[in-house]
């Protein structure tokens, strides 16, 4: 009998994330440019967890900003899922946002005139579930980052650390294959950020996600399969 070819597994799977030859300045206050990075290649396989160092002021969350399409490059592309970003309308990229990339933004953008779990909730009801369902995913989700039952406090009353955590269950609620953190236990306490990044790495070993972690942590760092460090002269093995 002949092997069934067409079930078997690839050998490697595609990467989830493939930017090559990113490039980007930025103006300086004088007059002129500054090259943040130049030709910046990554690819972030399934199941894989990626950390990205670097002094404060490399580029780090532009370099993630512009892997998720919101910020151009000057040069190069990002395909997410073989799809290039940049090549799409702005519904469409936002769409593709919405289904397959979770982002933990270093400022948070946890939106001040919505509940904790409204908050939450936001990436599953823009996927089109509905209200109930979105909600209860919410609350679940709060509990995962040890804010259970907070559901209904506002934003306003939250300390730093409480915010980043909101922000990280906003961007794993839709179970997105990349997810995108930005120095996500930065303002967390020692456990509770051992508590964040076992989240972290339980959405790559057990969902397959690929994930893409800006840290100064040697904790986060430690645990990553791959550590990659920014500097002028691009994204180098660390
Ligand atoms: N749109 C912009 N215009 C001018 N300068 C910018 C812009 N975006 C970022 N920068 C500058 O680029 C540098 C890198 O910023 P950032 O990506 O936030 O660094 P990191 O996350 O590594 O600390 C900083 O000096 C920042 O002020
Ligand atoms: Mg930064």
């Amino acid at each position: 009998m002949r092997p069934d070819l067409s079930s078997a597994p690839p050998a490697v799977a595609a990467p989830i994330l493939a930017a090559t030859g990113l490039a980007r300045a930025v103006p300086l206050a004088g007059g002129g440019r500054r090259t943040l990075f130049a030709g910046v290649d990554l690819a972030v396989r399934p199941g894989e967890v990626v950390a990205i160092v670097g002094e404060s002021g490399v580029g780090k969350s532009t370099l993630l900003n512009v892997v998720a399409g919101l910020d151009a490059a000057d040069a190069g592309q990002v395909l997410i899922g073989g799809q290039d970003i940049a090549a799409l309308a702005e519904p469409a990229r936002a769409a593709l946002r919405a289904s397959a990339l979770g982002f933990v933004f270093q400022a948070f953008h946890v939106l001040p005139h919505l509940t904790l779990a409204r908050n939450v909730a936001l990436p599953c009801l823009l996927a089109g579930m509905n209200a109930a369902d979105a909600l209860a995913r919410a609350e679940a989700m709060l509990a995962q980052v040890g804010l259970d039952g907070r559901g209904a406090d506002w934003p306003a009353v939250l300390s730093g650390g409480e915010l980043q955590r909101v922000a990280i269950a906003r961007a794993l609620v839709n179970r997105p294959g990349l997810v995108l953190a930005d120095e996500p236990t930065g303002n967390l306490d020692p456990e509770t950020a051992a508590r964040i990044l076992d989240l972290l790495l339980s959405e790559a070993r057990e969902r397959r996600a690929a994930v893409l972690i800006v840290t100064h942590s040697d904790m986060v760092a430690g645990a990553a399969d791959r550590v990659l460090r920014l500097s002028a002269s691009g994204l180098v093995p660390a």
